[in-house]
């Protein structure tokens, strides 16, 4: 017979609607409104609440609270702030209750909870299907919206496949994807936030869960465009453009601002798995000075352990780590070795990892408590919990052993975390906070978790040092202390193109500091294709050669002497834009702002930046665009140059834009165009950062004809590349414009706009490009200057093949003012 006790189980179980039923259920009428400081509450059928609230003018937080679900907010993405008040109208009417603050306006119908939110001006950015606004089956839940002929949707993080998002369905839950082809998805990242293009007006949708979560932007149908979570709160954000940077920066004060690196990551970084044993590594470093290709940082891969022990040097491989790594950084080279998040299972051979971490109940485990156990490198392997604050402090310690041995950077791997690309258990715990949350929630934080414990023990042993980190898995947010690179991609044309599209979308998403393994990773590229790799490289963020066990040598030197000279410029010229890099990299700290650009960054009024054949150029910050060759036996590049003049750097030659250009691009040249109103810096080539002069700073300038143009200039950022002292003043920032004046002369404004850091006496080589005839005079402050004055002297010589005018002078002051007539 059965027990009473069962009998009763059995009987809530069939009365919960929300465990039983078998299809969704929906959001029905509104019933009642609370309105309230920031929004309102609104409860809807069958006894849902739908809290809407304005953080910002900008910004409206939207969460479904359902009585039977009761897992808490995520709450590790947001960044703890106080939002100043903002200033909401609540108005009722028959049909709709309607929110609305100076920029956005919200609104509820009456008869269906349907969202719709909207500008002042009344553009619709999105609203929910009238019919089938919000629903759950049983732990998931969903929200459909209305998709329109003209609704582009980008970002959503690491994802393979267009720029553009639309058409398919992108799933959240970060995977280990070794040789993913180029439309596999998911791969290793979870961000769940897109960028929204709807005509002229551009909002983002911030998805805040981190259990599995899918977005269809109209896969499958016509009707919709929708987001769902397998579990967790229906909890998200928009934030209106109506410009794109505007939308990225609002996500980036929600989600937390990019950390500022340190200026020796920005330089030229060398792997492969693995540079064994420490002889190899001293003459790949040797053969770089050698040869004179400029590089910073060294990687050592998995092989430096003992049998992949965490924490542990390979015996007869690195018998003497310490030396080793002085010996290196007495060459100029920082050296960052890998850490999986396995910890092999040994407990016999005096390990000390695996004994602490048992002692410590550091490791993720079942339902039960035992530890979960999964192979990867090292064998069957604990994984720790970096969501337990004792396991982060314990993880940190021994990452800053490593610190104290002289290794400069942590590469986070295999924190998807991978289980030899196997399903990790979903049961599996974490302490999250006291909650003890299965994987189910935890997975896609994993990563973030990891990356976040490196970061922090590293800021712990050296306060003073900003740190590098690198991490393969992670989620929304991780930007504030990691960056990123997109995993084990392939040595083909294919994955060339897919990573510079792979990149602008991570930066479209609030992840500035990226790259891809130059190269590829899986197999070997032809020399043309590690020529053109490293060419795009030089603008990628984080620019790392890298290549797996096996495969043909993958140095700058590898491929011939005439893919060295190649790899040799291109790498000098990574060099040389680390004045602008570095700026740019501030700029991202300051506003979430990408350093590589999808042309629509700039240009989201003219509709060719969004085309598809143009989704492989992109800006360089505001005043470069790239159009690397990214197609085998390419020696012409065809490109879309958008309104307004550009100057070709290789040529000169001053083009009209609004239109597409063929140019010339031969294996050594990278298509590059100056545009008008910007004004680029160029440093000096050094051998590594940390032999890196100020100066000469050569400047490439092209007057505008507009005065839209003449606010570009430069924002040039300087600090002492490391500390944390900038967040305290001590920095330089100078702004340089140049205009045209309606008399046709020209002219170059250098101020100091922050002189908080001493860079001593420089020479600036300023290039003004587009002026078409020789200056019958230049003048610095008011006092002529002397023509064909020789190097070293403040004066001007003309170019008349290239119709450049060279102007030379000694820094000076908080302010020069340049006339060219
Ligand atoms: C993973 C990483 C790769 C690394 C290899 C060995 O595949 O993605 O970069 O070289 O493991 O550690």
């Amino acid at each position: 017979m059965d027990s009473p006790v069962l009998v009763a189980c059995t009987l809530a179980v069939l009365a919960s609607p929300a465990v039983v039923s078998a299809q969704y259920e929906l959001v029905g009428a509104v019933d009642a409104v609370q309105p309230d400081a920031r929004g309102a509450a609104v409860q809807c059928d069958p006894g849902v609440t739908l809290r809407l609230q304005f953080l910002a003018p900008d910004l409206v937080r939207v969460t479904l609270e359902r009585p039977d679900i009761r897992e808490p907010l995520l709450d590790y993405p947001i960044v703890d702030q106080d939002w100043p008040d903002v200033d909401v109208q609540v108005q009722q009417t028959g049909d709709v209750i309607r929110l609305a603050s100076d920029e956005m306006r919200v609104e509820v119908a009456r008869e269906s909870c349907a969202v719709r939110m909207s500008d002042t001006a009344g553009t619709t950015l999105f609203r929910n299907d009238p019919e089938m606004a919000i629903g759950w089956d049983g732990n998931e839940v969903r929200t459909w919206n209305v998709i329109h002929d003209d609704d582009r949707f980008y970002g959503l993080g690491e994802k393979t496949g267009a720029l553009n998002k639309r058409g398919e369905e992108w799933v959240m839950w970060n995977s280990d994807t070794y040789a993913y082809v180029a439309d596999r998805d998911p791969i290793y990242q979870s961000v769940p936030f897109f960028v929204g293009v709807r005509g002229s007006v551009a909002y983002g949708l911030y998805f805040n869960n981190s259990a599995r979560s899918t977005f269809n932007f109209g896969a499958g149908q016509h009707r919709y465009w929708s987001f769902a979570a397998e579990q967790g709160p229906l909890d998200y954000f928009v934030m209106l453009g109506p410009d794109v940077p505007d939308v990225v920066d609002r996500y980036t004060e929600l989600t937390g601002r990019p950390l500022m690196p340190p200026l020796w990551s920005l330089g030229y970084q060398q792997s492969r798995w693995s540079y064994y044993p420490d002889d190899e590594v001293l003459r790949i470093a040797r053969t770089f000075r050698e040869k004179r290709i400029p590089a910073d940082v060294l990687y050592l891969d998995i092989h430096y352990m003992d049998e992949y022990r965490v924490f542990s040097w390979h015996p007869e491989r690195f018998p003497q780590p310490v030396a080793l790594l002085d010996s290196l950084e007495a060459m100029g080279f920082k050296v960052v070795t890998i850490i999986d998040p396995g910890v092999k299972v040994d407990t016999t051979s005096g390990y000390r990892v695996a004994r602490e971490l048992l002692d410590g109940r550091h490791y993720v485990r079942y339902p039960d408590g035992s530890p979960m156990i999964g192979s990867v490198w090292p064998g069957p392997s604990y994984f720790p919990d970096y969501s337990r604050p004792e396991t982060q402090r314990w993880w940190g310690e021994w990452l800053g052993r490593l610190r104290a041995e002289g290794i400069d950077g942590i590469w986070n791997d295999m924190n998807e975390p991978a289980v030899w690309g196997k399903a990790f258990p979903l049961e599996a715990l974490m302490y999250d906070n006291g909650r003890e949350s299965s994987q189910k929630r935890m997975h896609n934080l994993y990563g973030y978790l990891m990356a976040q414990t490196a970061y922090d023990a590293l800021r712990r042993v050296r306060p003073d040092e900003r740190p590098f980190n690198l991490t393969r898995a992670g989620f929304a947010g991780e930007q504030r202390f990691t960056a990123v690179w997109t995993g084990d991609n392939v040595a083909s044309w294919e994955h060339l193109r897919l990573g510079v599209r792979i990149l602008l979308g991570l930066g479209l998403s609030g992840v500035p500091f990226i790259g891809t393994d130059v190269g590829g990773f899986v197999g070997s590229p032809s020399p043309e294709l590690f020529a053109r790799w490293v060419q795009v490289g030089v603008f990628s963020p984080l620019f790392r050669a890298h290549t797996t066990a096996n495969t043909l040598d993958q140095e700058p030197w590898s491929f011939g002497e005439y893919v060295e000279d190649v790899a040799r410029s291109a790498i000098e010229l990574r060099y040389r834009l680390l004045p602008y890099m570095y700026s740019l990299f501030h700029e991202a700290h300051r506003t979430g702002a990408p350093i590589m650009r999808p042309m629509f960054w700039h240009f989201q009024e003219d509709s060719a930046s969004f085309a598809v054949e143009n989704s492989e150029q992109f800006m360089l910050g505001e005043s470069l665009l790239v159009a690397p060759v990214v197609e085998e036996g390419g020696r012409f590049r065809s490109l879309w140059l958008p309104r307004g003049r550009w100057a070709d750097l290789a040529t000169g030659t001053v083009y009209e834009g609004g239109r597409r250009i063929t140019v010339d691009a031969p294996l050594e040249r990278i298509p590059m165009f100056l545009r008008e109103g910007g004004i680029l810096p160029l440093g000096p080539v050094a051998q590594h950062t940390g032999v890196l002069e100020r100066g000469p700073l050569t400047l490439e300038v092209l007057p505008a004809s507009d005065s839209a143009g003449s606010e570009r200039g430069l924002r040039l950022f300087e600090d002492d590349g490391i500390s944390y002292d900038f967040e305290d003043g001590d920095y330089r920032l100078t702004r340089f414009v140049t205009e045209r004046q309606p008399d046709g002369s020209v002219r170059v404004i250098r101020t100091v706009d922050h002189d908080g850091h001493d860079i001593g006496e420089r020479m600036l080589v300023i290039n003004v490009h587009g002026i078409g005839t020789s200056p019958r005079s230049v003048q610095l402050n008011g006092r002529e200057l002397e023509a064909n004055a020789g190097a070293t002297r403040d004066g001007w010589s003309w170019d008349v093949a290239r119709m450049v005018v060279t102007v030379r002078l000694a820094e000076a002051g908080a302010r020069q003012e340049i006339v060219i007539r």
